[in-house]
């Protein structure tokens, strides 16, 4: 079997500098992620999660070390080349969603079309509107970020990082401004994602999040301390069904 690799990493460094005193965020990181996989990335606040994820998604570059998206060394790219792989590739979720205010459902959707000139206007509604439905918000297209739940925000969102149709997806704490229902309406999308060809990085410092995952690594003070692949994978639509009602409150 060929296994497709859509990320490697190896012996990553990250420093920061912060006037007489440097910051060593990651100091040394390796892993691969082959395609279909659905990885979480655990850890206490300050191990280097979201900055190894933002690594991860070329919103920023190693120190030193060597990442490799889709077979592409992104030490070679300049910044352009770089923003271009980062729209057609990588679709991200925030925990704080980061929707436009005042701007509707659709609008937020079709914005990472916008930098699309090969998209035109009818292209870029159809497929807004695809991806509001494949996140179960057909009827909720005109509404803006204040008229929605927090999960429908999210919802909207991860909409918004589909429309693309990049490899991977990338979410940072996605669920951590959820109550426990929502959290596993989001999961079961995730799920569903994955299972059809979605890869996914999941950032969540939740064990029982990350035991929707189907592989989690864990990250200590900038290093990996354990990757394991879970063998006893929850069912977020099974763990949903399983919710005691008065969880709504
Ligand atoms: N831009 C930056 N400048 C300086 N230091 C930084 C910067 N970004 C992160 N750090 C430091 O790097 C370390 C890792 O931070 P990071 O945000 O990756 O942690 P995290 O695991 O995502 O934590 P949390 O669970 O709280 O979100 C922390 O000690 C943080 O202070
Ligand atoms: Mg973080």
């Amino acid at each position: 079997m060929i296994v497709n690799k859509i990320l490697e990493i190896h012996d990553v460094k990250r420093e920061f500098v912060m006037g007489d005193q440097i910051v060593r965020a990651l100091k040394g990181v390796s892993f691969d992620v082959n395609a279909g996989e659905f990885l979480t990335i655990m850890g206490s606040s300050g191990s280097g999660k979201t900055t190894l994820l933002n690594m991860l998604g070329c919103l920023d570059k190693p120190t030193e070390g060597i990442y490799m998206l889709d077979n592409v060394n992104i030490k070679d790219l300049s910044r352009d080349e770089l923003a271009r792989l980062r729209n057609t590739k990588i679709g991200f979720v925030f925990q704080a969603y980061n929707l436009l205010p005042r701007t509707t459902a659709l609008e937020n959707v079709e914005l990472p079309l916008m930098y699309n000139p090969a998209i035109g206007a009818k292209e870029r509604k159809d497929r807004a509107i695809a991806a509001l439905e494949a996140v179960k918000l057909g009827d909720r297209f005109d509404h803006t970020p204040n008229q929605l739940s927090g999960g429908q925000q999210q919802r909207v969102a991860i909409a918004r990082a589909l429309v693309n149709e990049p490899v991977m997806i990338l979410a940072d704490e996605a669920t951590g401004n959820l109550d426990t229902r929502t959290s596993y309406e989001i999961m079961s999308l995730m799920q569903d994602l994955n299972q059809n060809g979605k890869t996914i990085v999941f950032v969540t410092h939740e064990p029982d999040i990350a035991a929707f995952s189907s592989r989690t690594v864990m990250l200590k003070d900038g290093r990996v301390v354990k990757d394991t692949q879970n063998t006893k994978r929850r069912s977020a639509s099974e763990a949903l069904a399983g919710l005691p009602v008065s969880d709504d409150y």
